[in-house]
């Protein structure tokens, strides 16, 4: 892949470390707290960026936001989720605990809230609310391509509508419109309606890590999605199996409840999912997988 053009060249993710020069200017009094360079990073995008961990509650106290964005409307806490960089989370997302999720267990037929790290565990997945890159370049090449989409105007549009309707249920999900359930050996488990869901619903983003798109790697992995960037296919796809949400549990029909669509929120392009009808509170949700996805398995059952 290249990188060569001159956006990139100006470094969303930068290659020589900053962090220390511009801690040592702002404790030598040259550079206020909140200052922002070329491209809108504040001193807490930085040190995520440059895995500074043990700088982060220093510059919390300071008074720098966690909430502050850059100049691709990142945050500090967009770009650990991007970047992987777990420990940095509790630190940043201090003021908002995540969401707990409910799962229907068969033996006592009752549905049962638990926190994520309770359904990590039962379901052997890391929990993550966000896309995570493999790799940095992947997180720039992608913040580069999505930008240069929202330049078109039919994309910034349509964008800045689904962001006026969604945006605080991408940013920062809840999990309550929905359960879990295992429905059969066959299938495995399902998301089902916690409650009546009305058409185009906003149901949750499918998270997982961006890897480069590999056919033969990818080939027998069931927790693949492709990832669009504006109408096109981009090099990578989302690796649901190790690490996500409760996206990847939703199950495929020809006769799908739901439809995605890609958005540009906080810098980058996700894969969103909702309602395309009217879902009653206990149905299963479904999307069509895509003509690709059943030929090299055996046909789906009706659901
Ligand atoms: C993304 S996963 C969906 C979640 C999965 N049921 C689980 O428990 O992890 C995709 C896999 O679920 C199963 N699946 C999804 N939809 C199905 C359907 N309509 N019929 C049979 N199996 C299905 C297949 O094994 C498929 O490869």
């Amino acid at each position: 892949m290249e990188f060569s053009r001159p956006f990139l060249n100006r470094l969303l993710l930068r290659r020589n470390h900053v962090f220390d020069q511009r801690l040592s200017e702002f404790k030598q009094g040259h550079r206020k707290i909140h200052a922002k360079d070329q491209d809108g990073n504040t001193l807490l995008h930085l040190a995520v960026l440059e895995n500074r961990l043990d700088h982060l509650e220093d510059l919390i106290a300071y008074g720098l936001s966690t909430e502050n964005e850059n100049k691709w409307g990142m945050t500090p806490l967009d770009l650990a989720n991007f970047l992987g960089r777990k420990e940095f989370l509790p630190l940043l997302r201090a003021r908002r605990e995540i969401a707990p999720i409910t799962i229907y267990r068969n033996s006592d037929q009752l549905r049962h809230t638990i926190s994520l790290k309770e359904f990590e565990q039962k379901l052997g997945i890391d929990y993550i609310e966000h896309l995570e890159f493999e790799h940095p370049d992947y997180l720039k090449w992608v913040a580069a391509k999505s930008q240069k989409q929202l330049k078109k105007s039919g994309t910034r549009k349509m964008n800045r509508w689904t962001l006026a309707l969604h945006k605080k249920a991408i940013m920062a999900p809840r999990y309550d419109h929905i359960y879990i359930r295992y429905v059969s050996a066959e299938i495995g488990y399902g998301v089902f309606a916690n409650r009546d869901l009305p058409a185009l619903t906003y149901v949750g983003e499918y998270t997982g890590i961006i890897t480069r798109r590999h056919a033969k790697k990818t080939r027998f992995n069931d927790y693949v999605f492709g990832y669009m960037i504006g109408p096109k296919n981009s090099p990578f796809i989302i690796d649901a199996k190790r690490k996500s949400n409760f996206t990847r549990f939703i199950n495929h029909s020809d006769q799908p409840n739901m439809n995605s669509r890609w958005v540009i929120a906080g810098g980058i392009t996700r894969i969103i999912l909702f309602t395309n009808e009217f879902i009653p509170k206990g149905e299963q949700l479904t999307y069509d997988y895509g003509k690709y996805y059943w030929r090299s398995r055996s046909a789906p059952a009706l659901i």
